[in-house]
């Protein structure tokens, strides 16, 4: 995908998501809603899901599209626990390079998490698994971030 035709499949998901959702409140009908919606867009998005924090220091899987996540994730750890603890979008573009990625498929090549605030408070991090690598970029981050903004 260019980076145009990025920008033109985030600008149709966020009007979709947007006019969908106009009316809900309920964080995990959002974020199955989210989900299945960027999975079904995005070729080579292979997994697309949310890790809730549940508990202090702690993200337990919560509403995702593909092959099975791993359960519970601490923060500080991996991609995810790593965005949630900086509250910072992460990018791997090869998730071997990453200091302590948690494999969850052994297939995944690339990952971008960010951080989903509701209220200025941390709720939870959405993850994106690709199985081709160097698949994220800015245009990702910052389009994921402002559809995050706009629907939490
Ligand atoms: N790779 C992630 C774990 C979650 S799975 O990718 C679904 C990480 O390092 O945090």
């Amino acid at each position: 995908m260019t980076i145009d035709e990025k920008k033109i499949a985030y600008s149709e998901v966020r009007s979709q998501l947007i006019s969908v959702l106009a009316d809900e409140t309920d964080s995990i009908l959002k974020m199955a809603t989210v989900s299945s919606v960027l999975k079904d867009r995005f070729p080579l998005f292979d997994w697309v899901g949310f890790y809730r924090v549940t508990s202090p220091e702690h993200l337990t899987i919560g509403p995702y599209q593909g092959f099975i996540g791993c359960l519970h994730i601490p923060f500080g750890k991996g991609v995810c626990g790593t965005a949630a603890t900086t509250r910072a979008t992460q990018i791997a573009l090869d998730v071997d390079e990453f200091p302590g990625h948690i494999a969850c498929d052994a297939r995944s090549r690339s990952e971008i998490v960010l951080p989903v605030l509701a209220n200025g408070e941390l709720i939870a991090v959405l993850d994106i698994d690709s199985h081709t690598a160097s698949v994220f970029d800015e245009t990702d981050a910052l389009e994921l971030e402002t559809l995050v903004r706009e629907i939490f």
